[in-house]
Parts: structure tokens; sequence; C-alpha cells
């Protein structure tokens, strides 16, 4: 074995490893290099923004690299599933901290949370009332379970190019003409930062015995400031889920699912099913990355850092609210709103054309644009310089004659359609497809999910008629994926 190991060692050390490794391709890697080498300004996720807000110890512990690199199980860091050790207390802290009976760590983000909802709260053919405006985890859900979906359509804001909020009128209406409803399901706040009347609708639903279940996937800071809003779990929704890895301040994909103190949903059937969906090498660094943030969300400088993105979203706003060519969303315009997001309009720009400029001509990245505007992110880890020469850029690029060609483009970006479902998702799903040209599938039935990332708000969903209306968000697909015809 000696005589081996000697042998190995002797092999390697002829070569020069640097040289060989520089020949080997991982793409990646050099695109992480490349990424260090010139950081853009960054308004996007994740909040911690370039570990600029995240605990000391844990970003000290961080410069151990690949020491970190474990999986649960080993070396009494105890297990995710069941919950034991020291992974089951740093989730009873957060669960402590959100105020909530039970929170449960997830790895692959909010959506395993919302797939886990789906096979603990939906049967096979169950009906589930769910805002149009859901990300598209919440469709699997639907094809996992058989579960049908009776949409219902949050306030549309055409001149923003933005959902607004659910109105709780609605839910009740469709309650009356659907009482065998298992579970309202919504997302609030919106993507841009909408937030609904949580308290009305838990009302309603509490009224008709239905579970509600809230995606405050960006809403993870909620709980940790009173100058942020209240969160669904103390407005009596029974089951939510935090990205915690948008705004929260964890790393990317770690999220948190958690139930209320008044929920009628069973942690051991939940408990079960994020058993069945996880992987079985929860990497412990993520779940690590969950305990620092709720840690450092407490801390002082954790608390300063939320009211400095608030105050920073406010500079923002107030900087530009006047600006010529510039219209930014407030309160005023009759929504209420997540504080430290900043969705802006440049009149004659979509919002593509806006994120286009400010990445390539100010190295700036923000979260996300719609046809119209543009969607900001101040983070517990942004800094006032940042946010100065974000507030200049866009005065900048208002003040000039920047050209805008998108309209020539027919090429729509945030649905805000109706759907005509034609078949249940999951029936969809399982009925086999054929590819044909996008503009041959008019009038043919989805097979596919068709929703971009960011927001994750579909198109098309499997079982849903492809219309006319739908082509201007399909520019980019040559084909489709339809329903084989029997
Ligand atoms: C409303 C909403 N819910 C759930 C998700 C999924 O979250 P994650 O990326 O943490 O899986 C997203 C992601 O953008 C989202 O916008």
């Amino acid at each position: 074995m000696e005589e081996f190991s000697q042998k190995f060692l002797s092999n390697k050390s002829k070569q020069n490893l640097f040289l060989v490794e520089q020949n080997i391709e991982a793409p990646l890697v050099d695109a992480l290099e490349k990424n260090l080498l010139n950081p853009p300004i960054q308004f996007h996720i994740p909040g911690h923004t370039k570990g600029s807000g995240l605990l000391n110890r844990f970003k000290k512990l961080l410069e151990k690299g690949a020491l970190l690199d474990n999986t649960d199980e080993f070396n009494s860091f105890g297990t995710l599933h069941p919950a034991t050790g020291p992974v089951k207390k740093a989730q009873e802290l957060m669960a402590q901290a959100l105020n909530a009976k039970n929170s449960y760590f997830l790895l692959n983000g909010s959506s395993i949370g919302n797939f886990a909802i789906a096979l603990t709260c939906l049967k096979p053919n169950s009906n589930v009332i769910i805002g149009r405006n859901c990300h598209r985890s919440v469709i699997t859900g639907l094809i996992m379970t058989g579960a049908n979906p009776i949409w219902i359509n949050p306030q549309k804001h055409e001149d923003w190019s933005i959902w607004g909020e659910i109105s709780p009128y609605v839910i009740e209406k469709e309650l009356k003409k659907n009482p065998t409803t298992s579970m309202v399901w919504i997302t609030s706040p919106t993507y841009e930062g909408v937030v609904s009347d949580i308290r009305a609708i838990a009302e309603i639903c509490k009224k008709h015995n239905v579970i509600l279940a809230v995606d405050e996937a960006h809403g993870a800071l909620w709980n940790f400031s009173d100058k942020m809003p209240t969160s669904a779990l103390q407005l009596g929704a029974d089951v939510v889920v935090h990205s915690m890895h948008k705004t929260g301040g964890s790393f990317s994909q770690s999220s948190i699912l958690s139930i209320s103190h008044s929920s009628k949903i069973s942690e051991k059937i939940i408990e079960n099913n994020l058993r069945l969906l996880h992987t079985t090498s929860p990497s412990v660094t993520l779940l690590a990355s969950l305990d620092a943030a709720r840690a450092y969300l407490q801390s002082i400088e954790g608390k300063e850092n939320i009211e400095k993105a608030i105050q920073f979203a406010n500079y923002i706003k107030n900087e530009l609210k006047n600006f010529p060519k510039v219209l930014v969303l407030t309160e005023q315009d009759g929504f209420k709103l997540d504080p430290a997001r900043v969705y802006i309009m440049i009149k004659n720009l979509c919002g593509r054309r806006i994120e286009n400029i400010l990445k390539t001509d100010y190295n700036i990245e923000i979260e996300a644009s719609t046809d119209n505007g543009i969607l900001i992110l101040s983070n517990i880890g942004s800094n006032f310089d940042d946010v100065k020469i974000l507030v200049n850029a866009i005065k900048d690029i208002a003040s000039q004659n920047y050209a805008d060609i998108s309209h020539l483009e027919n090429y729509k970006f945030m649905p805000l359609l109706n759907p005509e479902i034609k078949i249940s998702p999951k029936e969809a799903f399982y009925k086999g497809f054929e590819i044909i040209e996008t503009n041959k599938a008019v009038g043919k039935i989805s097979a596919d999910l068709i929703a971009e990332c960011p927001p994750g708000i579909f198109v098309l969903t499997p079982g849903e008629i492809i219309k006319k209306e739908h082509l201007p968000y399909l520019v980019n697909y040559k084909t489709l994926k339809v329903v084989k015809e029997d």
C-alpha cells in the first residue's frame, strides 16, 4: 500500500498539476472567476449582497472553504429528516423567531415548500383556489397531486404591467361557488411587493373551513422588523413559505416552510412529505446559512440593516419620484407595498431595455424587469454608495435619448392573461405530447408549463388552450409541446 501511494505521489509530482488543470474545461468555474474580477453593483437576490449582510461568525467560517462541505448525519451536525441535534435546535430557533408552531429548513428553495404544501393538503381532484400570479412550483404541485385549480385573478394593473392584490371578496365569491374547495393558495407579496389583505382572507377561509396557504417567498424579512408588513403567519394563514435566500441573507436555495400556531395542518404529515421530497444528502453549509441568517436578523447589526434597506428604498423613491420621465410605484397609487422593493418605469423605455442599459452601460444588475418597469431590491447587504450610483444612473438614462425598438418586436413579458382550462394539469402532463410550430399551436392544449424566471409566473400551464393572445409571450419559442390528440 505504502509502495503504491509513493508511486502515485511521485507520478503526480512529475506533472505540473496547475498546467494539467488549465487544460481541462470548467466553464462554470471560469464564469465564477470572471464574475469576481468585475462584480456588478447588485440590487437583486441573494439579499446578503456579496456577504455584506452576513453574520460575522459565519463569514469567518466561510473562509475555510471546502472544509465546511459536509452533509448531515456525520460529525454531530444532527439530521434533517427526522430533525435531530443542532439541525433540530436551529429549526426550533427559526420557529421562535417567526412565531410559528413549526418551521422546517428547505433545500431546493421555496419550490420544495410548495410541493410539500400540495402533497400535504391536496388529493387527486381536490379543488384549490389559486391566485393566477403564483409561482411555477405551485403548478408542479398540481401535477404531482392531480388537484384542479380554480384560478382567481389578482387585480391587474396593465399600466404598470404588474399583478396587484388578491381581493378577499373574490375569494369569498369563489368559495361560495365551489363549496368542496380544499384550500386557498395565494402569493403575497407579489414579486413587485404588493401585499394582499391576508387577515381578511384568513377570516373568510376559517368561515368556510378551508386551509389557507400563503406563498410569502418574497417576505422573508417581515418577521424580523415591525417596519415591515405583518407576516401571514401572524394573520391566520395555516402554512407559509419564505425564500430566506432571496432577501433574508441565507444562501441560494435555502428556504423555510412554517405552520402557524392556529394551523389545521398536521406537522407529522408535512414532515413526512418533506422527507419524501428532500435530498438525503443535505448540505450543512446551506442549513447553517439559514441558522446564521436568523441569528443575524435578530442581531443589532441585522436589525439596523433591515432599517437601512428601507431607508435606501425610500431614498431611491424620493429622488426619482419627481424626476422627469420616471414613474415610481408608491402606496399613493393605492397599493400596500413591501418597503424594501422599488418598482419604477421610465417613459418610452420598456423594462427589459432599462435593465439592459443598466447592465451594459453602468454595470448595475437589478432584480427583474416587466414589460413596462424594473424591480430593484434594496437589501440588508446594500450600501449607500451603490444606491447613489443607481439613482444617478437612472436619472442619466431618463435624461438621455436612449432608443427603444421593443414595440416593433411584439414581445411581451409579464403574463396578465385569463386561462381557458380544458383538462387538469396532471391529465395534460401524462397524456403524452407532440411538438409543433408555435404559430400552428393556437387552439391546441398546452402540455407544458411555460414560465420564464424571473418572475416564474406562467404564460401557459398544462391543460390550457393556447390562444392568439399568448403568442407575444412566446416569441422565444419556435415550437411548443401540445397534448396529443386522441
Ligand atoms: C412567489 C414565489 N414563490 C416561490 C418561488 C420559488 O422560490 P425558490 O426559488 O426559493 O425555490 C419563487 C421564486 O422566484 C417565487 O417568486
